[in-house]
């Protein structure tokens, strides 16, 4: 059975983690940098991961390519032509600037690089674009209380800041400070949470960083009073299945938890993560969670329509992409 594409808005993609191999390769020889790996066949063996840090130390290696602006617009081009494939009419992309910063490539070189590609992305691909910038939780936070006011001039592409990378023992409230600051420039907030931390770590960023959304926080479930919050207050959670299976925070896509989180009535969306390393991009995780937990067509309309609701999206255009999914459903 073929599992029909929807209109859907995909909320946690990182654009360093949809670098394919070929492109890896191909920006190695440009930009004249030696990988570890041989050749195409090689890298992607390496794409066998024990759990997040293993995955992060591939994936920050690899960044290693990404030098110019035109190497980040190829990066971003590539999405969004496999994005506009799989359904996503709006995407919120996460990017490191940290991890570009520290090898000496400059911000500019970053956010022109994809401004490039993402303005001007909706006439050429219908999907619109927004960055988040999120900051990298295993260094100290002074950097990013540093990083901020940097962000600030790309404000019109950057509506957000979110927190990244390894979790176990990286606490929010260690970014509290920058969160606030954010905050006080009306900047949308989000953190990764939940992903392997503990269910300590959600409640965390909702009430010491505000973050309005939650990344993964699939281990919110082990706490029944934090799910029966997450419901009440109709918290979203960008959820990303391949990826959990990939990394090892879930056995099996059988055993994934939005099966329980979508019974438990919470705002779950579906969404790729980083579509290179994990074996997929938005449609390709939808059809996965539909053959492995039997979900319902009314059950992807849900999460299409969750998708469209969780995102930063003036209410005009949540409201227009909200009926165009209607008109799918109706047909
Ligand atoms: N950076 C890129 N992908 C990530 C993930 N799944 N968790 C934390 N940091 C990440
Ligand atoms: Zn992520």
């Amino acid at each position: 059975m073929t599992v029909p594409i929807l209109p859907t808005a995909e909320l946690h993609l990182h654009i360093e983690g949809t670098l394919e191999p070929e492109l890896a390769f191909a920006l190695a020889a440009r930009n004249g940098v030696r990988l570890r790996a041989a050749d195409v066949a090689e890298l992607r063996r390496a794409y066998a991961f024990s759990d997040l840090e293993s995955f992060l130390d591939l994936y920050y290696e690899l960044t290693a390519v990404l030098r110019q602006p035109r190497d980040f617009t190829d990066l971003a081009e590539a999405y969004l032509t496999r994005a506009a494939a799989q359904g996503v009419r709006h995407a919120e992309v996460f990017v490191d600037p940290q991890a570009h910063l520290s090898r000496g490539v400059p911000l500019e070189a970053v956010f022109e690089g994809l401004a490039a590609a993402f303005v001007g992305a909706e006439e050429r691909h219908g999907i619109s674009v927004r960055l988040i910038a999120c900051f990298l939780r295993d260094r100290d936070p002074a950097e990013a209380e540093a990083l901020l006011p940097r962000l600030l001039p790309y404000r019109d592409l950057v509506i957000g800041v979110g927190l990244d990378s390894a979790e176990v023992g990286r606490p929010p409230e260690l970014f509290e400070q920058v969160f606030a600051r954010a905050a006080d420039e009306g900047l949308h907030r989000v953190a990764h949470a939940g992903e392997e931390g503990p269910p300590e770590y959600v409640r965390s960023a909702l009430d010491r960083l505000g973050v309005e959304r939650v990344d993964h926080g699939i281990r919110s479930l082990e706490d029944p009073s934090l799910t029966a919050r997450l419901r009440e207050e109709q918290i979203a959670l960008t959820v990303c299945p391949l990826s959990n299976v990939a990394l090892r925070a879930v056995p099996e896509l059988g055993a994934h938890p939005l099966r329980r989180m979508l019974d438990a009535g919470l705002l779950a969306t579906v969404n790729s993560d980083d579509p290179a390393y994990f074996g997929g991009y938005l449609h390709d995780n939808m059809t996965a969670v539909t053959r492995a937990l039997g979900l319902t067509r009314e059950e992807r309309l849900r999460l299409a329509a969750n998708s469209f609701r969780a995102s930063f999206l003036p209410e005009a255009d949540k409201q227009r992409h909200l009926a165009a999914l209607e008109a799918v459903q109706a047909g």
